[in-house]
């Protein structure tokens, strides 16, 4: 019961990250080519970005370590699950590639605000959030894939 909310949340969390993430790259790669200020709106967006990323990250970890049945609770079964490509996918690639993009948003937020000119801000913005969103979108299990999941999941 709780694991299908969980479950259906993040799910459904994936488009406001793919939504925001688009919207923050368009945002930054505009103002980084045309070198206008960074502003308020631009600096919300990002870290609306950078936000729903976190929330998806704790409802991950939730599944990953206490709801979900495909996901390994020991190390024995760990190694068994390997040679399972679905079961491999949930317990390594996703779990793994979801962190590095949360990391990388992270650290393009982080050094963009460090940078002192506003161009600065936008490129490190622009090139974090794309890395971030080319790695969510080589991990999000597809419905095309193996081991896909539905786009758009009822509980
Ligand atoms: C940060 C961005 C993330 C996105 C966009 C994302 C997206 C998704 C999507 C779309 C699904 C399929 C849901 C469905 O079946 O309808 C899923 C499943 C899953 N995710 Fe993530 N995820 C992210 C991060 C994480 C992280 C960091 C972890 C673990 C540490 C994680 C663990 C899982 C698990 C275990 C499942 C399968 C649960 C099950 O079927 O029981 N996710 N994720």
């Amino acid at each position: 019961m709780i694991y299908s909310i969980v479950l259906s949340l993040h799910s459904w969390l994936r488009w406001a990250v793919l939504l925001l993430g688009l919207a923050a790259l368009v945002r930054s790669a505009r103002g980084w080519a045309q070198r206008t200020p960074r502003t308020a709106a631009d600096r919300k967006l990002g870290a609306a970005f950078v936000g729903s990323l976190d929330a998806q990250l704790l409802l991950g970890v939730l599944l990953y370590v206490v709801l979900s049945p495909v996901t390994p609770s020991s190390l024995a079964a760990l190694k068994a699950s390997m040679p399972v490509a679905a079961l491999r996918f949930f317990a390594v690639e996703h779990a793994f590639g979801m962190i590095v993009a949360v990391a990388i948003a992270h650290v393009a937020s982080a050094r963009a605000k460090r940078a002192a000119d506003p161009t600065t801000q936008h490129r490190r913005m622009a090139l974090g959030v794309l890395f971030a969103l080319l790695v969510v979108l080589a991990a999000i299990p597809w419905p095309f894939l193996p081991f896909g999941r539905p786009l758009f999941r009822l509980p």
